[in-house]
């Protein structure tokens, strides 16, 4: 085949192709048995092989996943992508009902539509080639992720027209994708997805296109971006609009001409809601012409013509079969309800956290109850209450033990603390949970050891401080259950590469009460070296900011144990770095600006800088941009239409500027 006959051949194939895709993941009715798109495929394949100057970037061959990035490129949305305001019952929708016909009058129709539970996308198309899609972001700024994206079958990578457009809408994972992945996760002993939103938001930010084209994402579109430039007028026609041109929007739509009408149509879902083979949260209430959303506007964040309602958290019956207790790092011992399966906002919950006995007695916990069980924030599982109707006079009250069940030492309550606590130093539970602690993701991030292999390690006298991590050898993990020869030498590696992880990772993971990740970092940019931190007193330390009182007492204590450094010379003497390796913090007494270690208030209307771009240029030049005036403040930069935060600082003495005097010294 020469390649102008090739050429025709490769067309006809993308045009079968897309169609079949589009039948396939639009319409959900495919015409041709999948044995037939398969051969098509291959032969598109096999034609591009023999002629690559064929294959385009619009190819059908090209969702499988291409190569793997090493970053995503950051990418400004052209408008702004806001979010909603949010609903929780039905006072709150005939609030918003009453506002936006007090703008707009009488005449107002609604679209309803399900809140998908995913995360926002934007597409853009240039003379109908799809050329880039993004992750939301701040709303301003996202993220390229068009490799990924891709892979998603039902987004057309060429539209039937040669339009310019960008449309969005949420990307997510279908529930039975959902249930596979992490059934495969558990197999692997990795760590499931806590929902069907974190799996889609965790697909997406693969680096790997490779790996997202297995996750079976999918995702509706519910809106044209500058929909006014293509010649419709409501919102309703965009939704059609998108349809025409191949998109798949949510068919579950419904036009609404009161807000009593809108109820209903909430209700009805709250009952359908579990039989969607997709996740959805709520549902998105939107004005539907665009001249009355025109009129209402928006906010800084969400447009006036739109609201999310949110459904109250799922909550479910199950029966609390016992209560097994935990001792964590800091010796903590945390009573954990361990509940009869049930399946709770998408996944299958086992366990719940009973924080501590006081709780217990609160709620009058009984092993053996009923339960109400929901997920706080959709992730974490929590018993609500009990249904003590439902009692049989079998249940057992609990009471917590007064020996540490790993130790058997005696518990402690501490002052002011409702928690008990195991504070014997050797606890072997603490020291478990210490090492889990230093090689998780934020500190150590050592891949490959996970909680399975630490207690094998522990189990084997393998290891018993962070510093015997560092003495590992090949030999000695190829022991353990399960542990390959590749698997070991991955891990000697990321043993090897941890060594050389700035301050504040290895700062953090030591575990310094009070300590977290943020503050690790903020020690860690202050000191620079371990020595320096090592030294620091406690009037140096709270002389930082973000650093207070609790945690500068912590710090000193922790460094005047000498377990503590004889630990930290033997993690030198293993080469594991001590000196903090990211950008240097610059005190604002380095800096030569007026604004350097002041603390100012912007307020009223500013005509030449947004407020956060005169927020971020103060902060560049060292200042501390705060949102109330107070004896503390220092200067007030006051733009038009002023109100009590100048009174109040006219009042205080303090110094005001207006927004010339404040460019003025920006730009200077
Ligand atoms: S409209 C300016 N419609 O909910 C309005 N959003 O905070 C833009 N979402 O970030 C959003 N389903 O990710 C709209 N049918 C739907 C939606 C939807 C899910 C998400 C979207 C947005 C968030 C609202």
């Amino acid at each position: 085949m020469n390649v102008e006959t090739a050429k025709v051949r490769v067309q006809e194939l993308h045009d079968q192709l897309n169609r079949y895709n589009y039948e396939y993941y639009v319409l959900d009715n495919p015409s041709v048995p999948d044995a037939e798109y398969d051969q098509r495929m291959q032969e598109l394949i096999d034609l591009e092989t023999q002629f690559p100057e064929l294959r385009t970037s619009d190819s059908p061959s090209q969702r499988v996943g291409g190569q793997a990035l090493d970053a995503f490129e950051k990418v400004e949305h052209k408008t702004p992508m806001l979010s909603l305001a949010n609903a929780f019952n039905e006072q709150d929708l005939r609030d918003f009902d009453r506002r936006v016909r007090q703008v707009v009058g009488d005449g107002v129709a609604y679209v309803c539509e399900l809140k998908i539970d995913g995360l926002a996308v934007s597409l853009r198309y240039e003379d109908g080639y799809f050329v880039q899609g993004a992750t939301r972001g701040d709303g301003t700024t996202g993220e390229d992720i068009s490799a990924n994206l891709k892979t998603i079958r039902s987004i057309p990578l060429r539209l039937p027209e040669p339009l310019s457009i960008e449309v969005r809408g949420e990307a997510y994972m279908p529930k039975k994708s959902f249930d596979a992945l992490n059934e495969i996760k558990a197999e692997q002993g990795e760590v499931p997805f806590a929902n069907p939103r974190n799996a889609a938001a965790g697909s997406l930010r693969q680096l790997d296109p490779k790996i997202a084209a297995k996750r079976n994402l999918d995702l509706f579109l519910y809106a044209i971006a500058d929909a006014g430039n293509t010649g419709v007028e409501s919102h309703s026609e965009g939704l059609n609009l998108l349809d025409k041109l191949g998109f798949k929007t949510n068919p579950n739509r419904q036009k609404c001409a009161t807000i009593d009408e809108v109820l209903e149509y909430v209700d009805s879902w709250r009952e359908k809601r579990p039989d969607l083979p997709y996740e959805i949260d709520g549902i998105v209430i939107k004005v539907d012409l665009f001249n009355q959303q025109e009129q209402l506007g928006t906010t800084a964040k969400s447009p006036r013509w739109a609201i999310a309602y949110k459904f109250p958290a799922e909550e479910v019956m199950t029966r609390l079969l016992g209560i097994e207790l935990n001792v964590g790092r800091t010796g903590v011992v945390t009573p954990t309800a361990l509940l009869e399966p049930v399946r709770v906002a998408g996944t299958i919950v086992r366990r719940a956290s009973l924080h501590n006995e006081d709780l217990i007695r609160e709620k009058d916990i009984h092993i053996g109850d009923y339960v109400v069980v929901k997920k706080a924030g959709d992730i974490i599982p929590e018993v609500v209450n009990v249904i003590v109707d439902r009692r049989s006079g079998e249940e057992q009250e609990f009471h917590m033990p007064t020996h540490c069940p790993e130790c058997d030492s005696e518990l402690v309550r501490l002052e002011g603390e409702v928690a008990l606590r195991c504070i014997n130093p050797s606890c072997p539970a603490q020291i478990r949970e210490g090492l889990i602690h230093f090689v998780s993701r934020n500190a150590m991030n050592i891949d490959g050891l996970g909680e399975k292999v630490i207690t094998q390690l522990f189990k084997e006298d393998l290891v018993h401080d962070v510093a015997d991590l560092y003495r590992l050898t090949k030999e000695q993990l190829i022991q353990l259950e399960r542990m390959g020869e590749k698997s070991a030498d991955n891990l000697i590696q990321a043993i090897e590469t941890s060594k050389s992880n700035s301050l504040e990772k290895l700062l953090f993971g030591l575990g310094i009460r009070h300590v977290g990740a943020k503050a690790a970092k903020t020690l860690a940019q202050h000191f620079e070296t371990m020595d320096r931190l090592k030294e620091a007193t406690y009037d140096e330390l709270v002389a930082i900011n973000e650093i207070g009182d609790k945690m500068a007492d912590a710090v000193v204590t922790y460094f005047s144990q000498p377990e503590v450094l004889e630990l930290l010379a033997e993690l030198e003497s293993f080469d594991v770095n001590m000196t903090y390796k990211g950008p240097r913090q610059v005190e604002p007494s380095e800096i030569d600006s007026y604004f350097a270690g002041k603390t100012i208030v912007l307020t009223g209307k500013l005509e030449q800088l947004a407020r956060n771009e005169a927020k971020a240029k103060i902060e560049e030049l060292g200042g501390k941009v705060t949102g109330s005036v107070s004896k503390k403040t220092d200067l007030v930069i006051a733009g038009e239409e002023a109100g009590s935060k100048l009174t109040k600082a006219q009042e205080l003495g303090i110094e005001v500027w207006d927004e010339a005097r404040m460019l003025q010294e920006l730009n200077k």
